[in-house]
This record gives structure tokens, C-alpha cells and sequence, in this order.
């Protein structure tokens, strides 16, 4: 079965960058999101989120009329063989998993496939917890169509894009996982791939819907773990005269059963998918009677990353009442203006808690934070400017821009230079003349 008309349902960063990167491979898209402004604005060529190379892609898609953006479910189906379920999935207050935006789709998708004739796909992208496909997707579709597996296919097919290497990461992922009901799904979804891979087909596992959700969440928390890991080891580093959990890092993640990736040591990991999908796998946990006692660790480490670079800076210039401070760093990393559960952020409110007066400044991101922080910080629109008679400089977010911080520079703009790395951003010897700090970095080694 070959199948190249694709509905696209939820245009977030996941959605759009699908969209664009198939439609630039000739397959004819359809884009539809709930959000009519958001439609209206993709449409006039304008990306509601900063992703590399995807403006570009966007504005080229829609030239040339291979991706269309349209509001109407009905139509999309008609116009498609193959939809891709894009939908959020917030957290709800007690951290588990909102499936409403999911069900509303397979409402409209299965309520669309009433009337249409021949085989049409749906492949869900968004992350659910296990079984939502089985127990969830199938029996509203098969409810509202009134069509049973095999008049329809579907797969749960999960994502693992990174923001800001969304693109990349479609056109080159590490593996595609199918999580398919029956044969014909899976195979349908497998030569869709083939014909948007060519001959640089990526490794598939073809497993059921239930393993492949599972495979998500799992790969999620595992990486948060790695991350939580260091963070703790960070912790024994400060206190250890001599100690640099930078060599650590380097030292453990040359066994090839470890690996260096997300090893870095900072104040933590953030973002719109860590912080949800590690909760809402507890959560999850919790709902089948069964404990995860290492997720609970890895969120309990993160938490206490923020506590630890107050510490340090309590350490540089003491009572953080009153002290002018400037955060360099507002984005939950490095080349993306997103500030979802940016650690950052949260430190900054932390800073405020403790009296501080913060300056903050981001190459990309100050925009969306200050809907969060609004009043209650001034915004700097330089480096210098943020720094300009500060007490204490903190590196929040390892931006490259942040590289050009030189002791001479700070000596000259700020009231009492002193400097907390909390991203490992700097060499320590750089910064001999005034207080330095970084996390996972012990005192001096009075022996050396
Ligand atoms: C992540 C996953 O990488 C991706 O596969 C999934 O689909 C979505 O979630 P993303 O949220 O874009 O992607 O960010 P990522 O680059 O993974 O970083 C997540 C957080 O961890 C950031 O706050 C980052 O600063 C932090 N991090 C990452 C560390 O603190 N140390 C590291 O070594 C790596």
C-alpha cells in the first residue's frame, strides 16, 4: 500500500516541523490545528515557534503547494490517506496526562471516516500513556466511524524530536518505532517511511501500540535520569576539595556502555517534554499500583539543583537580600526561545524569593519570559547592559553568545565581580582575579 497524502493534525513544533519536512519531500500535506490564529499565521508563512531552518522550509512548502493549511477535519481526511495525530498532551494539575486534545481528534478523525471510502491510516505522534491507543483511539474511532481494524489501520508511532534539531531529527532519527494493532497498519506506516527515507532508511522496531508508548516515556525518563544522575554527583564534587564533575563526566562517559551524551552537569533539565512525561510516567506508574522509586530520585535531584546554585551563590556574596543580580540565560537550553519549565526561570524566581534584585537578559527567549516574570525583574537588551553594577553574574542557559564573559570585562561593569557558573560554560582559570563558582566544582585542593 502506498500512501503519500497526509493530514497533519496539531501544528506545534512536533506537527509543523512533520508538515514541513514532508511536504519538502514531495508528499502532498494537509495542515490543521484548533487554534484558528495559529492556522492564519502558519499560513501567512510565519512559524509561531523558533525552529531552525523550519521558516524557511514553511514559506518554500507553502510556494510551491505542497503543504496546505485548512481548518475543516472533514476535508483534511478527503484530502489524505494517512493522518499524523500531533495533539498536545499537557499535564493536568496532579501531573497526569490531559488525553483531551487527543480524544477530540480521534473524535473528528473517526466522525470524518464515516463517509470516506478506501483504506485510510492514523498514526499517533503525541506522547500517551500506555494502552491510550488500544483503550482510548481505537474505540473512539471505531465508535464514531462506525468501521472496524482493517477498514482503517493505526499505529502509534512516537517522536523523539529535540527543539531546535526538530528538522534534523526527522530527516535523520537514530530508529522509527511502529506500534501497530495489525499487520496491514504496520506495514502501510513502514513503506511510508521507506519512500520519505529513500536510501537512507533509519533501524524500525515494529512492536504493539502498548511497548511503542512505553518505549517513549521510557526514553524520556532514562535520559532525565542520566541528566539527575550527574546533577548528583555534581553535588558530592562541591563538596570535595579537588573534585570537577566535568573530568567525572569525561571519565565515565568514555565506557561505551555509558556514552558522554547528557552528562552535563547544570541546574537541571527542562523544557516542554522532560518535566511532563517524567511526571506523567509516575503518575502512570501510581495508576497501575506499581512505584518507580528511580523516577521519584530523578525529579527530587532536578529540585534540587535550583536550592544548590542558591547555595553557591550565598557563598559568593553572602545575605542574597537587596544584591543586584544579573541572569544571563531565560531558555530551557540553548538555540530555542522557549521557556517552558525553563530552570532558569526558575531559579530567577528563587533569587526573587530570597530578595534579590535580577537583571536578566537571553539572546532569543526574553520576549516569552517576560509574560512569566513581567514586573517583577528589569530586561536587559545586552550582555553589558545586564551585567552594569551587579553584584553577582549568573550563567543560567549555555547560549555560545555567553562565551565572550571575560574577567577584565566584569571587573568593568560590574559593582563586586563574581561569577556562578551553572552550566560549566567557563574555564575556572579564566576567572582567578574574582569570586568564581560553578556547579560540580570542588574548593582547591590544598595538597595540590
Ligand atoms: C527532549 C528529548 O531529547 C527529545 O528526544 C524528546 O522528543 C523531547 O524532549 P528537548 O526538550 O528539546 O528534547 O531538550 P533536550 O536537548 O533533550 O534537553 C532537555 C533538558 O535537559 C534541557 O533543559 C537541557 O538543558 C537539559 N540537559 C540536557 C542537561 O541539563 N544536561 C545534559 O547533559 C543534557
Amino acid at each position: 500500500m502506498h500512501l503519500s497524502k497526509v493530514a497533519v493534525v496539531g501544528l506545534g513544533y512536533v506537527g509543523l516541523s512533520l508538515a514541513c519536512a514532508l511536504a519538502s519531500r514531495g508528499f502532498e500535506v494537509v495542515g490543521l490545528d484548533k487554534d484558528y490564529e495559529k492556522v492564519m499565521m502558519i499560513k501567512r508563512g510565519l512559524t509561531p515557534i523558533y525552529e531552525e531552518g523550519l521558516d524557511k522550509l514553511l514559506r518554500k512548502s507553502l510556494d510551491d503547494g505542497s503543504l496546505k493549511l485548512i481548518y475543516d477535519y472533514e476535508e483534511a481526511v478527503e484530502r489524505s490517506n494517512l493522518c499524523f495525530i500531533c495533539v498536545g498532551t499537557p499535564s493536568k494539575p496532579d501531573g497526569s496526562v490531559d488525553l483531551s486534545y487527543v480524544e477530540d481528534a480521534s473524535r473528528m478523525i473517526g466522525r470524518s471516516l464515516r463517509n470516506r471510502r478506501g483504506y485510510y491510516l492514523v498514526v499517533i505522534r503525541s506522547t500517551v500513556p500506555p494502552g491510550t491507543t488500544i483503550n482510548v483511539v481505537k474505540r473512539i474511532i471505531e465508535e464514531e466511524s462506525g468501521k472496524s481494524l482493517g477498514d482503517y489501520g493505526l499505529c502509534f508511532n512516537p517522536e523523539f524530536l529535540r527543539e531546535g534539531e526538530a528538522l534534523q531529527d526527522i530527516f535523520n532519527p537514530d530508529r522509527i518505532i511502529i506500534g501497530c494493532l495489525d499487520e496491514t497498519s504496520g506495514e502501510a506506516l513502514l513503506n511510508f517511511y521507506r519512500s520519505f527515507h529513500g536510501d537512507s532508511m533509519p533501524p524500525v522496531l515494529v512492536t504493539t501500540p502498548t511497548n511503542a508508548e512505553l518505549i517513549k516515556y521510557a526514553n524520556n525518563a532514562f535520559l532525565a535520569m542520566k541528566i539527575s544522575f550527574i546533577n548528583m554527583i555534581s553535588q558530592l564534587c562541591q563538596n570535595l576539595p579537588g573534585a570537577d564533575v566535568k573530568v567525572v563526566a569525561n571519565g565515565i562517559g568514555m565506557d561505551r556502555r555509558i556514552g558522554r551524551e547528557f552528562l552535563n552537569a547544570g541546574l537541571g533539565w527542562g523544557g516542554s517534554c522532560f518535566p511532563k512525561d517524567v511526571m506523567g510516567l509516575l503518575r502512570f506508574g501510581e495508576s497501575i499500583g506499581v512505584k518507580l522509586p528511580l523516577i521519584e530520585a530523578t525529579i527530587e535531584v532536578n529540585e534540587a539543583q535550583i536550592i544548590g546554585a542558591i547555595k553557591l551563590a550565598e557563598k559568593l556574596v553572602g545575605d542574597l537580600r537587596g544584591k543586584n543580580i544579573a541572569v544571563l540565560g531565560l531558555a530551557f537550553k540553548p538555540g530555542t526561545d522557549d521557556v517552558r519549565e525553563s530552570r532558569s526561570i526558575k531559579l530567577v524566581e528563587k533569587l526573587l524569593e530570597y530578595g534579590a534584585k535580577v537583571r536578566v537578559h537571553d539572546p532569543r527567549a526574553l520576549e516569552k519570559a517576560r509574560e512569566i516574570l513581567r514586573e517583577k525583574v528589569s530586561y536587559a537588551s545586552s550582555i553589558e547592559e545586564c551585567l552594569s553594577g551587579t553584584d553577582l553574574c549568573i550563567l543560567a542557559t549555555e547560549w555560545s553568545e555567553y562565551k565572550v564573559l571575560k574577567q577584565e570585562m566584569l571587573e568593568k561593569l560590574m559593582k563586586n565581580p563574581a561569577l556562578l557558573d551553572c552550566r560549566r560554560l567557563y574555564d575556572p582559570k579564566e576567572f582567578e582575579r574574582i569570586k568564581f563558582a560553578a556547579i560540580g566544582l570542588g574548593p582547591p585542593n590544598s595538597s595540590q
